[in-house]
């Protein structure tokens, strides 16, 4: 059986990060589930339909090529504000949650990093981690890794834009950002990423060595 590893938190809490250092070290798949949301997102704003129209959408998070999404170009801002749009539509939820199971279900070893993978996607993976970090910690970052990649951003928008996005991912009615009951929480905001690492890693070893 696969051995996975879900791992949830609100946008720049350090998840993505903390999810591929995980992977590259246990020698697991990744599967960063918010690309997938932002797929969908692009294709509808590529084909110029309304982001609601969820017949369309479903289309969209069945067809698209889950092997070949560029981070890159998915990370832009508006292709995120889609996506938190398109993330509301049961029917796309569904259907991408399906696809992140497969995935899940493929190989030793999956680490998957998004809102809902302990309460939803992978309710039985054997470790749970919830990152967090205050919103103010989490714009800050954001924003110098804006500066880092030579564009330009002001601090107090993003932190509007995080509290944003906040919000609309905490209180839709279909899969909330939650911790799931039996998550570990793991609160970086006055933590390096080289601390969380080795705080991380101390839960997967035990529930390796539980597993083996
Ligand atoms: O983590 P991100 O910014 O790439 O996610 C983009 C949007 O997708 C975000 O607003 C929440 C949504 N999302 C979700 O609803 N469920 C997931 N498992 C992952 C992301």
């Amino acid at each position: 059986m696969t051995f996975a590893i879900a791992i949830d938190g609100p946008a720049a809490s350090g998840k993505g990060t903390l999810s591929r250092r995980l992977a590259a070290y246990y020698g697991f798949r990744h599967l960063d589930t918010g690309l997938t949301y932002r797929a969908v997102a692009k294709a509808m704003l590529d084909t110029g339909l309304p982001l609601d129209d969820e017949a369309a959408a479903m289309q969209a998070a069945r067809t698209f090529d889950i092997a070949n999404m560029h981070r890159d170009v998915l990370a832009a801002h508006e292709i995120g504000e889609a996506a938190s749009k398109v993330a509301v539509m049961p029917g796309v939820r569904r259907i991408l949650v399906d696809r992140q199971r497969d995935f899940a279900a493929t190989g030793d070893g999956a680490v998957l990093d998004g809102r809902d993978i302990g309460t939803v996607v992978c309710p039985d993976a054997p470790v749970k981690l919830f990152v967090t970090a205050s919103p103010e910690v989490r714009a800050r970052r954001r924003y110098h890794e804006i500066l880092g990649n030579g564009g330009q951003a002001q601090e107090d928008v993003i932190l509007a834009d995080i509290r944003k996005r906040d919000e609309r991912d905490m209180n839709r009615a279909d899969s909330p950002l939650k911790p799931a009951e039996d998550a570990h929480l793991l609160d970086t905001s006055e933590m390096t990423i080289e601390a969380a690492f080795r705080a991380a890693r101390r839960f997967v070893d035990a529930a390796l060595n539980e597993n083996s």
